[in-house]
């Protein structure tokens, strides 16, 4: 038990790493949640500092995640637990890295909306369900070029694909979770969900468009 708290206070504060408020306060003496569309994430440190500083943002993100998640493969691994207590465990720590970053300790419980650290820890738990997620996204960012309806969309696909057995039988917790995810990505999502429909979202274009 003693383990199973430590660790878990250890995902939270994993997750609590506010990386996009350290790099702009940092690199550009700024608060990146006074600029662009406010949150503390990938896509707006993308949209304000830059390709480099999103992706860096992006890639640290998403390891706080996958990192987290992976904590339970320790555990595992020294045969601690078993493989299903392993991914309850990966889907716990998971969890408690998003609501870190959603909720972080270190910056006045005002993180991002957790995206990309729910993409590090679906890595960890279904790198496959992860990898075929991204592809949606990528599709639908392509088409419309609204980075938070990817989001919404490919945080319902991922459930979806686990309850249609794509991959086979799956956990019915890992079930679960992916749908709780999604509840929760479209819930940090509501101001964005107000933008598109009254047109005022930001779109984000890769490869700058002539005349823009
Ligand atoms: O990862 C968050 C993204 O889906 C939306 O970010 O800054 O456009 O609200 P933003």
């Amino acid at each position: 038990l003693f383990i199973l708290v430590g660790l878990s206070l250890l995902s939270y504060l994993l997750g609590s790493i506010p990386t996009a408020i350290w790099y702009g306060d940092r690199y550009h003496g700024m608060d990146i949640r006074q600029h662009g569309s406010g949150n503390a994430g990938a896509t707006n440190t993308f949209r304000v500092l830059g390709k480099k500083a999103g992706c860096f943002v992006l890639f640290v993100d998403a390891f706080k995640g996958f990192a987290a998640a992976s904590l339970a493969t320790v555990l595992y691994s020294f045969n601690l637990v078993d493989w299903q207590t392993c991914v309850t465990l990966k889907i716990l720590f998971g969890f408690l890295a998003i609501i870190g970053h959603l909720l972080p300790v270190f910056c006045d419980f005002k993180g991002g909306k957790g995206v990309a650290t729910t993409l590090g820890m679906v890595i960890a738990l279904h790198p496959q369900a992860a990898l075929v997620s991204s592809l949606v996204f990528l599709l639908v960012f392509a088409i419309s070029h609204y980075v938070s309806l990817g989001s919404m969309v490919t945080s319902l696909v991922f459930p979806l694909l686990l309850q249609f057995e794509v991959f086979g039988k799956e956990l019915p917790i890992l079930i679960y979770f992916g749908f709780i995810i999604s509840f929760l990505v479209i819930f940090t999502h509501r101001k964005n969900i107000g933008r598109i429909i009254s047109g005022t979202e930001n779109r984000m274009y890769l490869i700058p468009r002539k005349g823009r």
